[in-house]
């Protein structure tokens, strides 16, 4: 696949194949992208990726229909939202595709992640792919912050105030790079449109993000349960670790999106509102303040470490003594909130082990499932008011998140005793399916 260099698996067969490859060898590139040689051991944790692919298409694609009926005007949009849902032909099932789309896309973005954390997918020689995917996650959350803006509801306009007040706590420029942000001073009608003008925009810079991601594993190769690397010295050994990604991956994934679809419509058919709010179906008033301002469910677990530093707690009163007032609790939780994101994005450099998988650590796996329990607890709590316990089980979550990355994982590096790893992906194909299941021979 690399520049100038024509595939190896393509034959250009008719005169024009021909003479279109020598101008510009653009099938030999696809069938180069579709022929990828794939560890055949892959699990069904590798499917995730197929379907974050499709929840890019259907959100483009239903969220540009969207857009013709849609009027980004503060004293039109809630109006053009209903208009769409009574008025245009399959109006409904177009905006229950793209609000439950952006909920599954992140789902499965959330599991692909965590796959990638538990598999050591991140790890050397494959950081630049989890890099990409990082500026990919950072770049749906933006997409799905400014969308929701957009039906201008009660929590369109709470929301989108809360969390670009956000900005303001930041000492000094704050204010500015918020009135900056909004356009004006308040949320207000040029907040609408610039949310409306990026919420379309986005959306394609992270399909040109997905390119340079499918660029970056397709270089490094994909990881694998073992987190073995395919043998390089000999083509032969390759053959045998590997199966082409077409047809065998490609069923394989197609049934699962299959499956997984048959959900996904369900939901969008029968329960198309059960991740919503109901208040978002109240227009926008700058007068009157909702009881609970919720974000989206995938916002959830940053928004409880947001919420989690108030101002007595210990840290928070350090850092603020510390630094002469200027960090106060709402700027450490703002800190906090892009600290978590952070340290996930360094998490190959924080990582010293020099075995790859989870899979073969046996002290790993139980701090791995924690973060994960801590995620959903995070996710849940992030929902719940900020009084009685809840303030206390968002710290004590938000303190492990930071906990895992800067400390457990540094240092289990060093002190843990991995268990013994198959010499290759041939070893642990064969040692679960036995030698005769070879689909390439
Ligand atoms: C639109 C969003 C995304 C799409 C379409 C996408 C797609 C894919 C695909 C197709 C693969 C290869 C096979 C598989 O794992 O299923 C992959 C691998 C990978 N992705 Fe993503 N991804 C996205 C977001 C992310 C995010 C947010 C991260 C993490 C921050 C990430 C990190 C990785 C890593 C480290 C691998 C390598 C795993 C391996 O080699 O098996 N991706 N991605």
């Amino acid at each position: 696949m690399s520049a100038g260099i024509p595939s190896d698996h393509y034959e250009p067969k008719s005169g024009f194949e021909r003479w279109l490859h020598r101008r510009l060898p653009v099938v030999g590139l696809i069938v180069d992208f579709v022929t990828l040689p794939t560890p055949k051991n892959l699990n069904w944790w590798w499917i995730w990726g197929i379907v974050l692919t499709f929840c890019l298409v259907l959100q483009i694609v239903t969220g540009i229909v969207l857009a013709m009926h849609y009027t980004p005007h503060v004293s039109l949009a809630f109006r053009s939202v209903e208009h769409i849902m009574r008025d245009v032909n399959g109006g409904h099932m177009l905006r229950y595709l793209h609000a439950n789309g952006a909920s599954l896309f992140f789902l499965a973005v959330y599991i692909h992640i965590f796959r990638n954390l538990y598999y050591g997918s991140y790890k050397a020689p494959r950081e630049v792919t989890w890099i990409v995917g990082m500026l990919i996650y950072l770049a749906m959350m933006a997409t799905a912050f400014m969308g929701y803006v957009l039906p201008w509801g009660q929590m369109s306009f709470w929301g989108a105030t809360v969390i670009t007040g956000l900005f303001g706590a930041i000492p000094g420029i704050g204010p500015s790079i918020q009135e900056w942000l909004l356009g004006g001073p308040a949320v207000d009608n040029a907040t609408l449109n610039r949310f409306f003008s990026l919420h379309y925009l986005l959306p394609f810079v992270i399909a040109a993000l997905v390119v340079v991601h499918f660029w970056a594993f397709h270089t490094t190769g994909n990881n694998n349960p073992t987190g073995v690397e395919v043998r390089r010295t000999s083509r032969e050994e390759a053959d045998r670790d590997t199966v082409p990604f077409w047809p065998y991956f490609v069923i394989k994934d197609l049934l699962a999106l299959v499956v997984i679809l048959v959900v996904f419509f369900a939901v969008v058919g029968f329960m198309p509102n059960y991740l919503g709010h109901p208040d978002n179906y109240i227009e926008a008033n700058p007068l009157a303040t909702p009881a609970h301002i919720v974000p989206e469910w995938y916002f959830l677990p940053f928004y409880a470490i947001l919420r989690a530093f108030t101002a007595d707690v210990w840290v928070v009163q350090a850092v603020n003594f510390l630094s002469f007032g200027i960090i106060d609790a709402k700027f450490f939780g703002v800190l906090a909130m892009f600290g978590a994101i952070i340290v996930l994005a360094l998490v190959p450099w924080l990582d010293t082990s020099r075995v790859r998988s989870g899979r073969y650590r046996p002290q790993f796996k139980w701090w791995f499932w924690l973060l994960a329990i801590d995620f959903v607890i995070l996710t849940w709590v992030g929902a719940q008011p900020a009084e009685g316990i809840y303030p206390y089980i968002a710290l004590a979550g938000a303190a492990y998140w930071f906990a895992y990355f800067l400390v457990i994982l540094p240092i289990l590096g060093v002190v843990e005793r991995p268990e013994p790893m198959p010499a290759s992906i041939e070893e642990d194909f064969d040692a679960h399916y036995g030698p005769a299941a070879h689909p390439a021979e």
